[in-house]
């Protein structure tokens, strides 16, 4: 018998919601020093709400050492993790101590016993709970963390979970008048989302996963160990370059199953911002509609790196009632430049 990996419990856990124009009135517009285009950036940003473990409003980090905002991220990581991997579980009917394989993925923050440790233990998992940390691949490391679980539910007909958590806004930086830094404090933010999969359930499989990175291009983005938190380098250019590679990406991942884009029922982009959304709609030949779910993650969540394809996906999947057979495609971007891309289908 041919095992599939299916997909049979998402949740979401998030801190307290911030207000998008709270936060320019209340703290970035003297971060910035009044500076127009930081405020145009953050007008533009298709954020309305976001969530944060630190809210700028009422605690500034950006002068925090590194060390002050890893230690603050285990005692926040923690509770959240555990939400998102507590819902998941209950979404599946699956218990703590059915789960073979956890693993946790995140690039803002570390430590040792790590979250996979502690949450295994606060949870529940079997003391023999295999368990998996990828760290610090950025906005797209939750789609390599989907498919290398998959393939151990396929392989060993494990039960497991994958947890995304970024806390963003621990690493909100010192006051600068380089535009970059604004994109970055105008789109970020904070979440943890888990997925359960099993051998056996009902819901969507995890089919097949692509990657493709642009080294070329790798300076374009980059996520640096600073003294004073993590620093992002993000080039305006970046959906110049996602505009060259996503169709043709995308078009590969479907043509090893016989499939064109027209056979694809949802899309779950990475909303890394407005203009990657709008790369990928018009590139891809999409309707506005076809990323409505993904705009709306955006606009309800901000861009939570690695989590956010994952509520994109649990929102179009809630949209759109999904026939046996029909197809769905998730795609994130990141540092690299790399794209990936996983095909879904439901059983
Ligand atoms: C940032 C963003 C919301 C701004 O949108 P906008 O205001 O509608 O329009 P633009 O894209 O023209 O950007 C406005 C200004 O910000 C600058 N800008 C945009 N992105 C920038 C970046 N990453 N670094 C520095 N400047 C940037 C533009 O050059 C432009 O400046 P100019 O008017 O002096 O030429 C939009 O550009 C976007 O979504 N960018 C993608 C963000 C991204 O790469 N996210 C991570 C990917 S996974």
């Amino acid at each position: 018998m041919v095992r599939t990996a299916r997909i049979a419990g998402v949740a979401t856990a998030v801190p307290a919601p911030m207000d998008q124009r709270a936060l320019w009135d209340g703290f970035f517009s003297k971060h910035y020093a009044g500076s127009r285009l930081a405020e145009r950036i953050w007008a533009s940003s298709g954020v309305v709400t976001r969530h944060g473990v630190a809210d700028p409003l009422t605690e500034d980090v950006s002068e925090w050492g590194t060390g002050a905002r890893m230690r603050r991220y285990v005692t926040e990581a923690m509770p959240l993790g555990k939400d998102a991997v507590a819902g998941a579980l209950a979404k599946a009917g699956v218990s703590a101590e059915e789960v073979g394989l956890f693993a946790v993925v995140s690039c803002t923050g570390y430590a040792t016993p790590g979250l996979d440790i502690l949450l295994a233990r606060d949870l529940g998992m079997p003391a023999d709970v295999q368990r998996l940390m990828v760290g610090h691949m950025g906005c797209y490391a939750a789609i390599p963390g989907l498919s290398t679980v998959a393939d151990a539910v396929v392989a060993r007909g494990l039960t497991a979970v994958l947890l995304c958590v970024e806390l963003t806004s621990l690493h909100v930086q010192p006051a600068t008048d380089e535009a970059q830094q604004m994109v970055a404090h105008a789109l970020f933010s904070d979440a943890a989302t888990a997925v359960v999969l099993t051998p056996d359930a009902s819901g969507l499989d995890v089919v097949d996963t692509i990657a493709r990175t642009d080294v070329a291009h790798q300076s374009y983005m980059t996520w640096d160990v600073t003294d004073l938190g993590f620093r992002m380098g993000l080039s305006p250019q970046v959906p110049d370059i996602l505009q060259r590679h996503v169709r043709s990406v995308t078009e590969d991942l479907l043509a090893r199953h016989g499939l064109g884009l027209d056979d694809v029922t949802a899309w779950a982009i990475h909303p890394g911002g407005p203009r990657i959304l709008d790369v990928c709609r018009d590139e891809l030949g999409l309707a506005e509609s076809d990323v409505a779910a993904s705009r709306d993650t955006l606009r309800d969540y901000g861009n939570c790196s690695s989590p956010t394809v994952l509520i994109a996906l649990d929102e179009v999947c809630r949209r759109t009632p999904l026939a046996s057979g029909d197809h769905v495609v998730a795609l994130a971007f990141g540092p690299g430049l790399t794209l990936y891309g996983t095909l879904l289908r439901q059983a």
